[in-house]
């Protein structure tokens, strides 16, 4: 058997073509959806991620600007920053990259952004949504794998998922999406003896511990979905994943590749966390929540 490949630059394709449609009906109404990144210093791969976001913004119509401030910033100019991005009715959306250097504190500049332009879904008050089910920002990179999902028609209620790592930015926001949708949820660490006894008993693995090809054919139970959030550089210059694509493909019924799996999800997502955020700022969003909105 050798497993179906989940293509997630297609399936954002259809999500992205909707997100155009509603982009022009929000313009129609005479408001902009606007995303406003800021990176600090000059960490390349940082760099490479913000002009995808800032590009795919601008391909179904949004505002974008980023933001690059020197690595010597103090944290209260980064604090003065946010507050004007806050203040600024052009922006719905606010993402801070991470990681800052190492003289700034993360957590306090993320709980300075206005949780309702917290895309990125970091801010205390949507992490704290997400476990009671209603957040409005689910962070990108799990919501993007739980849409994989749906759009793949894989089952997730009843089934047995585990998660490898432990983050806040995709590890423990995974957990609780999953366990919304019904599943089983282990969640495994760098601290957990015997790995490879949980991922063989997973219908649905998630890989998210940033450690090259560490999940192999023989951990993976057969007819898995294999899902790998990993983006590793090899001495190469080769990206690839968590999960060693060429043994796991062999054993799992479906598996994400790398490049070309999760991550185009994850910045579809932030273009849906945003669109929602002009939708909710012009009185045209739905509803509390976001189970049935991407
Ligand atoms: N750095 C790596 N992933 C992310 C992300 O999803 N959001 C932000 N703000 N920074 C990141």
């Amino acid at each position: 058997m050798t497993a179906k490949i989940i293509d997630g630059k297609a399936i954002s394709e259809v999500f992205r073509a909707e997100y155009k449609v509603r982009v022009d009906r929000l313009i129609e109404r005479g408001v902009k959806p606007g995303l406003a990144v800021i990176i600090v210093g000059d960490d390349a791969a940082s760099q490479v991620y913000v002009r995808n976001k800032a590009r795919a913004c601008e391909a179904i119509g949004m505002h974008s600007e980023v933001h690059a401030l020197p690595a010597d910033t103090s944290q209260e100019d980064l604090l003065t920053w946010v507050n004007n991005l806050n203040a600024n009715s052009a922006i719905h959306g606010i993402l801070v990259q991470l990681p800052l250097p190492k003289h700034m504190d993360d957590r306090a500049v993320i709980e300075a952004i206005y949780p309702m332009k917290d895309v990125d879904g970091f801010h205390y008050a949507n992490m704290g949504a997400l476990v009671i089910d209603e957040s409005w920002f689910p962070p990108c990179t799990p919501f993007g794998v739980m849409q994989m999902l749906a759009h793949e028609g894989v089952e997730i209620e009843g089934k047995h998922a585990v998660v490898i790592g432990r983050s806040n930015i995709v590890g423990k926001p995974q957990a609780m999406l999953l366990l919304k949708a019904g599943a089983t949820v282990t969640v495994c660490h760098s601290k957990t003896k015997d790995l490879k006894k949980f991922t063989r008993d997973a219908d649905i693995l998630v890989a998210a511990i940033g450690c090259a090809n560490m999940v192999t054919g023989d951990m993976v139970k057969p007819g898995a979905v294999v899902i790998d959030v990993g983006i590793n550089r090899l001495p190469t210059g080769k990206l690839c994943g968590d999960v060693d694509f060429e043994s796991a493909k062999l054993v799992a019924a479906a598996i994400t590749p790398v490049p070309g799996g999760v991550g185009p999800m994850t910045i579809t997502m932030l273009l849906g966390n945003t669109l929602r955020a002009a939708e909710r700022a012009a009185g045209m969003a739905k509803s509390a929540g976001f189970t049935m909105m991407a």
